[in-house]
């Protein structure tokens, strides 16, 4: 079986795709995982690393995405069985199995964000940090967990099944423009809490001798960052990018979902530091549980934290799904494309196989690291290595030619968009993939060694 001729879906307005893009950005990378890695990696050193790579990776790379995929018209897989030949083919695979880890334990924390939303309503949030950790324990893993990140799942394939123009464009219009605006509300509480200034000046003033003593941890956590929380590396902006049918400009378009991403993340920060030195909590409280213990814990003191909360917790749910519809759509693309299936049969089969590649995280929090700590600094970033090599030394012509299609003449801006993605992003994903897979074997040899011991 190959490509079946079912005409092929397409953004109905302009700014569809780029609210797909953001939505699909701005997701529990910004909200979740960005301020407890701020707080792992000793604060402002880490965001202006971050910032450093968003740019100078995160860019050009989204910007090879978009080309590969606005070119070929295709799914991840596809796309790269008609730009590459041999062993080449394969990297699209790649893409799908990062898609269903990722997805799979995506899905659990938002199950979390769910139910830390009606958990602020119906009864608030417990002040006390170790009673905090305890309820955490008790909702994050188990029944409960299973059960919510059913629910999500459920929501996601819904969305799914409706497809590109009533489906997610529809859903993305109306769920974007709701998280700005509140992230920027909470901002602004935030900022009057008796806090924040101690808070802004841990996040913002970067202290060297940090960045040099941990730049071998600094250094990966942050290029991963930059690429899970632009969803690159998996071909999900190769995917949105295949249902543009115009000449847009392309570079003009990823300055702007990366401008609204990495706004929304380092609001984020603006947000959960000074909410939590108000409480009291060190933010370099490392791990997955960071928002929903010591966050939870001080919105448990705040006045009205009960309200605040829900409205936090009820946005990075939001934004969760919006980032989902994305992950699952490579997949579903794929299936749609290369066996011909339908929309709702693929999006319900790969939402239910991922729903179960997932009970595991939903089962213990050291699964969950297992599966994130995998995806993030191992699949995702050798995906993306593979990607920019493939482009970048051996199509760099087309890259540059599909560029200029809705901008005009790049003049030397072409050929130094290709040398940005040989040298420095290629080496960066480099040098990440090696650490990261080292900062892996620790992992498995230390805390899940002995959480297997314990069993
Ligand atoms: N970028 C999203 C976030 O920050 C997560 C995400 C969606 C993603 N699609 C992706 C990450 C593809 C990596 C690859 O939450």
């Amino acid at each position: 079986m190959s490509s079946v001729d079912i005409p092929r879906e397409q953004w109905a307005t302009r700014v569809g795709f780029i609210f797909a893009a953001v939505g699909s950005a701005v997701g529990l990378g910004n909200i979740w995982r960005f301020p407890f890695q701020v707080g792992q990696e000793g604060g402002a050193g880490f965001l202006l690393m971050y910032l450093l790579f968003i740019v100078l990776i995160g860019f050009p790379a989204m910007l090879v995405e978009f080309v590969v995929g606005r070119r070929t018209e295709r799914n991840p897989v596809g796309a790269l069985k008609e730009i590459g030949s041999g062993v080449w083919q394969y990297v699209g695979w790649i893409f799908i199995a990062t898609g269903f880890v990722i997805l799979s334990y995506y899905s659990v924390v938002a199950g979390w964000t769910i139910r830390y939303t009606i958990l602020g309503l119906q009864d608030g949030y417990i002040a006390d940090a170790a009673e905090a950790e305890g309820q955490f324990v008790t909702l994050a893993s188990g029944l409960d967990a299973i059960l919510f990140h059913a629910l999500f799942m459920a929501a996601v394939i819904a969305i799914v099944a409706v497809g590109i123009e009533r489906g997610i464009e529809l859903a993305v219009k109306v769920m974007v423009p709701a998280i700005i605006v509140i992230t920027i509300g909470l901002a602004i509480y935030a900022a009057t809490l008796p806090g924040a200034g101690e808070a802004y000046s841990y996040y913002l003033s970067p202290e060297w001798g940090v960045i040099a003593d941990n730049w071998q941890s600094i250094v990966p956590a942050a290029a991963g960052q930059a690429f899970f929380t632009l969803s690159l590396g998996m071909g999900v902006m190769i995917t949105y990018a295949s249902y543009l049918g115009e000449d847009r400009n392309l570079a003009e378009d990823g300055a702007i979902i990366i401008g609204f991403d990495t706004s929304i993340a380092f609001i984020t920060g603006l947000i959960v530091f000074p909410i939590l030195f108000t409480a009291g909590v060190d933010p370099a409280d490392p791990g997955a549980g960071a928002i929903f213990v010591s966050l939870a814990a001080a919105f448990g003191d705040l006045t009205l934290g009960w309200l605040i909360g829900a409205v936090f917790f009820g946005t990075v749910a939001i934004a969760a799904l919006s980032s989902a519809i994305s992950l699952m759509e490579v997949v579903v693309s794929y299936i749609i494309d290369e066996r011909g299936i339908s929309r709702p049969t693929a999006a319900i089969g790969i939402g239910g196989a991922m729903f179960l590649l997932g009970v595991p995280s939903a089962y213990d929090l050291v699964l969950l690291d297992l599966f994130d700590l995998f995806a993030d600094q191992i699949l995702l970033v050798l995906g993306g290595l593979l990607l920019m090599i493939l482009v970048g030394w051996s199509l760099p012509d087309l890259a540059v030619d599909e560029l200029q299609r809705g901008i005009g003449d790049l003049g030397s801006l072409g050929p130094a968009w290709i040398w940005a993605v040989r040298i420095p992003v290629i080496l960066v994903l480099l040098v990440a993939l090696v650490l990261g897979i080292l900062d892996y074997y620790e992992f498995l040899t230390g805390p899940f060694a002995e959480w297997v011991g314990d069993q």
